[in-house]
């Protein structure tokens, strides 16, 4: 039976690609996309999973949530992701419209309303999960599992201290950490091993309008590096790790946000000695499978792409 998600995200280059994987996957079901302002803003995070949904045939609600961090102001990433927050990719203009409502309610009904069923991952920065944690504390004992694309217990990528994700909205982060859940913790230990390789772009060439119109030009605009070379599909890794847990290796530990240094907001503080703690953070990957997995989901989805271009279904109603 597959697993139902919400990604909660902020497309983005490596969103998008979650995005495509998360639907591509036998089994994940996509329940719903909530949008929060991270790489760029919150009108085009909106618009590109809009985008992304309507290009690879994804009937899936997409819910608006938070334009701005809970108290500092917004700062993007459109340096990495461009200044559409796609890359090189230029999708056709998306003809589904958001659902109507925020994305902190659909977090929070959706959930409770399946109590132990939901998978909620979040790929960008914590203000919408913040915000559903404080306005519903049931969130954390009702949900199947949380995992999030984010921290690192070592290295920063936005500053030397802190990835995107937790500097973009710190306060938000050390509330979603503090929340009494446990935090699967996809950092950097392990996303910056998940770089698209020279062989792995090849691949991805022959996967039709998926690779030429969506993967490779997106991954052609990150203007980002991984550990080995390569692009980093860091949002990828949360959604594999959900379709197949046991391609990484984890580490208990109790993770504390920096929310006042200078220099070090945003720090995800890892503690692997704590008794009482409230994450588990990966710390290995098992990368050759990583891709086989990741790839193998793209070609399906590519291929039944190809199919609905050849005969299209019909509109309902
Ligand atoms: O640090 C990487 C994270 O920040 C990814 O989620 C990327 O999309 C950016 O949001
Ligand atoms: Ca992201």
């Amino acid at each position: 039976m597959a697993t139902k998600v919400i990604l909660d995200c902020d497309p983005g280059i490596d969103d998008a690609l979650a995005i495509a994987f998360a639907y591509g996957h036998p089994g994940i079901q996509l329940v719903g996309i909530t949008t929060v302002a991270g790489n760029v803003g919150l009108d085009r995070t909106t618009a590109n999973a809009l985008a992304v949904c309507d290009f690879i045939g994804a009937r899936v609600p997409v819910i608006e949530g938070c334009a701005t961090p809970l108290v500092r102001p917004a700062l993007d990433a459109r340096k990495v992701h461009g200044e559409s927050g796609l890359g090189g990719a230029v999708l056709p203009v998306p003809m589904s419209r958001r659902a109507e409502g925020h994305a902190v309610d659909f977090i929070v009904s959706t959930v409770l309303d399946a109590p132990g069923e939901i998978t909620l991952v979040a790929t960008g920065p914590l203000t919408n999960i913040a915000l559903a944690v404080r306005r519903e504390p049931r969130l954390v004992r009702s949900v199947r599992d949380f995992v999030i694309m984010g921290g690192s217990s070592g290295r920063g990528n936005t500053t030397p201290a802190a990835e995107y994700n937790m500097w973009a909205d710190p306060e938000a982060a050390a509330a979603v950490f503090g929340a009494g859940w446990t935090v699967t913790m996809l950092g950097l230990d392990v996303t910056l091993r998940s770089g698209a390789s020279a062989a792995v772009l090849e691949r991805m060439s022959g996967m039709g309008a998926l690779g030429h119109e969506l993967l490779l030009p997106a991954l052609g605009g990150y203007r980002s590096s991984a550990v080995g070379g390569g692009q980093p599909v860091h949002d990828v890794c949360a959604v594999v790790h959900v379709a197949e847990p046991g391609l990484f290796g984890f580490v208990p530990a109790l993770v504390s946000v920096e929310t006042a240094g200078r220099l070090t907001s945003g720090m995800t503080v890892t503690d692997f000695e704590a008794d009482d703690g409230n994450a588990r953070v990966a710390m290995t990957i098992d990368t050759s499978r990583f891709w086989e997995l990741t790839l193998g989901t793209y070609a399906s989805l590519a291929a039944a792409m190809a199919e609905i271009t050849r005969s299209p279904v019909p509109p309902t109603g």
